[in-house]
């Protein structure tokens, strides 16, 4: 495929469908809503409206850090402080499907509902991609286009259209995009990290204080593992205990697994052989946050495990 070709034909073609409308598109910090907002913003410039919401489920540091990157790239981002909607949804949930729901209807339902209400969008640009269309059509993800699977028709509901710009590529494509849009590799290149963001590294009840220990193990296995060339890695907040010793006591503390995974297209995963020091390494950190005295190293490939685990 010719990028090129592709990028200066979705600039004309948003151009076109949006008209002399305001567009609205919510930024993750991930390749594809990235990408869409670099373009978007390409073809409609501040008609573009671009809100990145701090849902409290975001790693150490990550909404500020995406908004200043756009900055830097002259792009502005809102950033929306919905925590306490997220947080409130989600209390007391336990079951994984529900936390899914509850994170996505949040998304959705409330807060983005009334930021297009508020922004006046006439459309919306989401960055679905050809594996997702394809992953919901499989059955496999039950994430994508979730307005449809809410039973929302976007139209008639808020009065916008969608446009899916990306809706043909895959990945690969949505990276070379990236490059070629003068994205810096760190977000061409960035590990995929899914919508429901940490909600997804927690068995069992998400919270301010289980979210705090899972954020730290993250950050510690993000940056020791950064130069693993992996697909995938993660830590996860398990919801059983285990007995320890801390300062010549007994304690009984929190697990944390660690995940890191090589894959082409998260289908199908293995476990990449991390050597022993820098299991050691990561174990001694994780295990030096408060409350938590086990670290795990995660064997499982794809089948039968998933990625995440929730
Ligand atoms: P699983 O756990 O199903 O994950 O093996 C496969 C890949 O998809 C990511 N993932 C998600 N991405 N929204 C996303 O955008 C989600 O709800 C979601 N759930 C899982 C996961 O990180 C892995 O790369």
């Amino acid at each position: 495929m010719d990028y090129k070709e592709f990028v200066d034909q979705q600039v004309a073609s948003i151009r076109e469908s949006v008209g002399d409308g305001v567009a609205i598109n919510a930024l993750s910090g991930g390749v594809d809503s990235s990408a869409l907002t670099v373009l978007g913003y390409r073809a409609l410039g501040e008609r573009l409206k671009t809100v990145f919401v701090d849902s409290a489920l975001m790693r150490e540091g990550e909404p500020q850090d995406v908004v200043k990157d756009f900055a830097e790239m002259g792009i502005p981002v809102d950033l929306v402080d919905a925590r306490a909607e997220f947080l409130a949804a989600l209390k007391g949930l336990t079951d994984p499907e529900d936390k899914r729901n509850a994170v996505t209807r949040t998304f959705y339902q409330d807060i983005f509902a009334r930021l297009v209400r508020e922004s006046g969008a006439t459309h919306l640009l989401h960055g679905t991609i050809l594996t997702d269309i394809e992953e919901t059509v499989a059955g496999i993800k039950r994430q994508h286009n979730i307005l449809a699977q809410l039973g929302i028709d976007p139209e008639k509901e808020y009065g916008y259209q969608v446009l899916e710009p990306l809706a043909t590529l895959r990945k690969d494509g949505v990276r070379e995009v990236a490059r070629l849009l003068g994205m810096p590799d760190r977000m061409a290149e960035r590990i995929p990290f899914p919508g429901p963001a940490l909600a997804t590294r927690i068995v069992g009840e998400v919270n301010e204080e289980r979210l705090a220990t899972v954020r730290a193990a993250t950050s510690i296995v993000e940056k020791e593992l950064a130069d693993s060339g992996a697909f995938q890695y993660m830590a996860v907040l398990l919801n059983d205990k285990a007995t320890g010793i801390r300062d010549d006591n007994r304690e009984f503390g929190q697990i944390i697994v660690v995940r890191c995974l090589d894959s082409v297209d998260a289908r199908t995963a293995t476990a990449v052989e991390i050597p022993w020091e820098k299991l050691h390494r990561i174990c001694a950190q994780i295990t030096s946050i408060e409350g938590v005295n086990r670290c795990l190293y995660d064997l499982t490939p794809k089948p039968p495990a998933t990625i995440e685990y929730v």
